[in-house]
């Protein structure tokens, strides 16, 4: 199967079957998906939260737009992005490749001034701004990964940012919720989308070319 078959097979779940659980191996794979993600200047500026415990789903669902989605689906991921850039936070990332890769401590330091320069000027909007943006790119990988074991999946914004940074103690961790991915198998009987053409924008108007 290629990737472009798996993207044409997958679409956004809008019911799961409660009972049906997604093993330890797959959500395990779709997590090394996000965690491989390409990030500005290498940062990895977010965590990845899986949500099995029944419980939990059922308290995060409460003012989403897909709440019965979010309880009966197996898992839910929340990709929880650094509330803003700090000098520590960049040190710990480059100290920790620098180590990684045999290099002298300090080898980075011209470009990580260069980045601290940057970030640590903006407010922590603005880094919120930047670092929830890296999230998106994870997203599309573990999007993309769950299709291809065939694990159905539904991106969601639609959710209470405030609850769930509550519900899982996002702030102590100095972390803001960004985006949410629901992990299951659909219900084909409740899931109005599963018979549904996928529509995109014809290619010609997608695309512009400049020969
Ligand atoms: C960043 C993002 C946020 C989304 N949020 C929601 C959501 O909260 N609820 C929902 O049902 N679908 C959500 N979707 C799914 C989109 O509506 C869906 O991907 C789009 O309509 C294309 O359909 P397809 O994914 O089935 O091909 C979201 C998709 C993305 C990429």
């Amino acid at each position: 199967m290629s990737l472009i078959e798996d993207l044409k097979w997958r679409h956004a779940v809008k019911a799961y079957i409660p009972t049906k659980k997604v093993s330890k191996e797959v959500i395990d794979s779709i997590v090394e998906a996000a965690r491989l993600a390409p990030t500005s200047s290498g940062l990895q500026p977010f965590k990845l939260l899986v949500v099995e415990n029944q419980d939990l789903k059922n308290r995060l669902a409460e003012g989403s737009l897909n709440p019965d989605s979010m309880r009966d689906c197996s898992h839910v991921l929340v990709f929880a992005a650094w509330d803003r850039y700090s000098a520590e936070r960049i040190d710990t990332v480059y100290d920790f490749t620098t180590e990684e890769r045999g290099l002298p401590k300090g080898r980075f330091n011209d470009y990580t001034d260069f980045i601290k320069g940057v970030y640590l000027n903006e407010t922590a909007d603005e880094n919120f701004a930047h670092t929830a943006r890296q999230t998106y790119i994870a997203l599309g990988l573990a999007i993309a990964q769950a299709a291809e074991l065939r694990v159905d999946s539904t991106p969601a914004e639609g959710f209470d940012n405030k609850l769930v940074d509550e519900v899982l103690n996002l702030k102590e961790l100095g972390l803001k919720s960004v985006l949410l991915m629901y992990v299951g198998y659909k219900d084909t009987d409740r899931d109005w989308l599963s018979s549904a053409k996928k529509v995109r924008v014809p290619k010609e108007d997608f695309v512009v070319e400049f020969n």
